[in-house]
């Protein structure tokens, strides 16, 4: 098994050492091929296009459980294209293994429904922080622990946005464990919200926060207990201040286009 080497690890905690990969089985079927920066949408099912529209030769590395990765080559870059799953358990497991493969920066590439009015269906959001309203985390640091995107990968993802003109807004996500109670959603099966969480939409949107989604809070901790850097973009599905239903899919599409501007030109920014 080759000596992986990590480029940039700021933990003093991090041991160097080529661990045995247990769930995504990248390493015995290829190699990273250098590549350094990840980018992780949550949807195996979104792995290959994301690869072909990001960036050239893409190639299929291996697809195991919830996780479909593959290489692509931006501006002479080769970066992986890697699904987390969907919530915080999947998207950590993912982490330790790409971290131990000598992945040192993460980009999110999700969706999320908006809860301030001002937000449309079609815009595009960047988190550079997340509400912990998810368990994973707390298996990586205490609750007080901050969960924060890297600077580097923000101010990266914010000129690109600027430079494609893209329809963006940055701010904090809530990041729910649930989709539906967590979310404060009342058209579930039993269609209850336990005490805890109702009213809970209200307060967030009182605090400023800006969408509900399931991944970033545990993509942001686990990063920065690591010592490694990530940051999120994601597409705006749904306005929850305004409506329950999913906008058409031609809003995600909007979405899409931008972000993948925005990731490319975060790439360039950041090889
Ligand atoms: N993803 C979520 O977690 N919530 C939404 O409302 C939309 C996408």
């Amino acid at each position: 098994m080759p000596i992986i080497k990590i480029r940039q690890c700021k933990s003093p905690n991090i041991i160097l050492k080529a661990a045995k990969v247990f769930i995504i089985l990248i390493l015995p079927r290829g190699d990273l091929q250098g590549a350094h920066i990840a980018i992780v949408p949550g949807d195996p099912g979104r792995v290959e296009g994301l690869a072909k529209a990001l960036g050239t030769n893409a190639k299929h590395i291996t697809s195991n459980r919830e996780y479909t990765s593959y290489l692509t080559n931006i501006d002479g870059e080769n970066v992986l294209i890697c699904s987390t799953g969907m919530g915080g358990p999947s998207t950590a497991i993912c982490l330790e293994e790409l971290a131990r493969m000598g992945i040192d920066t993460f980009i999110r590439f999700g969706t999320t429904g908006a809860i301030q009015k001002h937000i449309q269906p079609g815009d595009v959001i960047i988190n550079d922080s997340a509400v912990r309203l998810d368990g994973t985390s707390t298996h990586y640091a205490p609750i007080e622990f901050p969960a924060v995107a890297s600077n580097r990968v923000t101010n990266a993802l914010r000129e690109a946005a600027i430079e494609t003109n893209a329809h963006y807004h940055i701010g904090t996500s809530v990041s729910s464990d649930t989709f539906w109670p967590g979310q404060k959603r009342y058209d579930s099966f039993t269609g209850y919200v336990p005490r805890r969480l109702q009213g809970t939409m209200k307060e967030w949107q009182t605090l400023g926060a800006l969408n509900y989604e399931m991944e970033t809070s545990t993509l942001f901790v686990v990063s920065r207990v690591f010592g490694l850097d990530a940051g999120a973009v994601c597409a705006v599905v749904i306005n929850r201040a305004q409506t329950e239903s999913i906008a058409k899919k031609d809003g995600y599409y909007t979405a899409y286009n931008q972000m993948i501007e925005i990731v490319k030109g975060a790439v360039r920014r950041l090889k």
